[in-house]
């Protein structure tokens, strides 16, 4: 499999540490030896269509047309652009070009997904090739794979939970007693902030996230504009020890419900008991709680930001891709 990247900032980066590290495992336990023909970052291009040598230092080069040559070059494309959630960017593009190119599309970029599912899923089926975006929703954390696959026949209701790790992170920190812009700075500095984090602690990355579960597992149709959103600015100190004192705790919650025919979703503080297993989630993690109709609720905790986590959901997605070929 030759696998192009489009993109590499920390995701992309946890994605090739663990191709290296994983390498000898992934060979044995499946004969999966990817390579990578392609890297394009901003500053240029790595091309090498026997596979970039990924144990020494890369190095990137101007290229006229890198994207139109890293997609011609391979068979999986590896979207990792900033999201961009109102017009898609140019992620939106670049996936667009791939599947109609018959290729298989990984991502972690949530703008693709929160403006054109339904078009680029399509596509997919049209070109017979495959749409993954386990990273887009909890990281590394199986999300996508548990609402659209495991509990596909469940019949899930509604999904609720702690999507984005910054805000979850810097109301734990400021729980235990620290300031809201100490938390921010040493979110910053983990890796699970955006680049400009107005758009988590305002609750736009949360936001995306409940387009995408609305979009891709509730038949919804819905905009990020769509949401009800609040985020995490107005929550003071004062508010945190109130909540505390009477046994609860504030929690940034994405939730999104079928209603009628369609779907609802919100984003906002919200204050939680403890005895509410979305109340121990502490730090960057991420947790979500899915309502099945045949089987009540099931709740999914992990990593949900970071470069390593959301690499692996990459590596998760490759490997799938991998594994279906195989016995196609
Ligand atoms: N900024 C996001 C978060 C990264 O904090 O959860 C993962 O999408």
């Amino acid at each position: 499999m030759k696998i192009a990247l489009i993109g590499f900032g920390n995701v992309g980066r946890g994605f090739v540490d663990l191709l290296t590290t994983r390498r000898e495992a992934l060979a044995a336990d499946d004969g999966f030896a990817p390579q990578v023909t392609a890297i394009i970052t901003t500053r240029g291009a790595a091309l090498d269509s026997e596979g970039v040598d990924l144990s020494r230092d890369i190095v990137f080069a101007p290229h006229p047309n890198p994207v139109d040559a890293a997609i011609a070059g391979a068979d999986v494309i590896v979207e990792l652009t900033p999201t961009e959630a109102q017009t898609g960017g140019a992620g939106l593009q670049h996936c667009r070009k791939a599947l109609s190119a018959g290729k298989h599309v990984v991502t972690a970029n949530k703008g693709p997904l929160v403006v054109a599912y339904r078009e680029l899923a399509a596509l997919a089926k049209a070109n017979g090739a495959q749409f993954r975006f386990e990273g887009t929703v909890m990281g590394g954390t199986p999300a996508m794979v548990l609402g659209l696959e495991t509990l596909a026949a469940a019949g899930v209701r509604s999904v609720r939970g702690i999507v984005n790790g910054t805000t979850n992170f810097i109301l734990s920190q400021m729980e235990a007693g620290g300031s809201y812009a100490d938390a921010l700075a040493t979110a910053q500095t983990m890796g699970y902030a955006e680049a400009d984090p107005t758009g988590d602690v305002e609750g736009w990355d949360a936001a995306a996230k409940a387009v995408i579960l609305a979009n891709t597992m509730m038949g919804g149709d819905l905009r990020v504009n769509d949401v009800d959103r609040e985020g995490i600015t107005g929550i003071t100190a004062e508010m945190i020890d109130e909540a505390k004192a009477e046994g609860q705790r504030w929690k940034l919650i994405a939730q999104v419900i079928r209603h009628g025919h369609g779907v609802a979703a919100s984003v906002r503080p919200t204050r939680i008991p403890l005895t509410d297993p979305l109340a121990l989630v502490g730090g960057g993690m991420n947790a979500l709680t899915f309502t099945t109709e045949a089987i009540g609720e099931v709740t999914l905790m992990g990593a949900g930001a970071g470069g390593k986590a959301t690499g692996f959901a990459i590596l998760t997605d490759v490997l799938k891709i991998h594994r279906s070929l195989q016995t196609a």
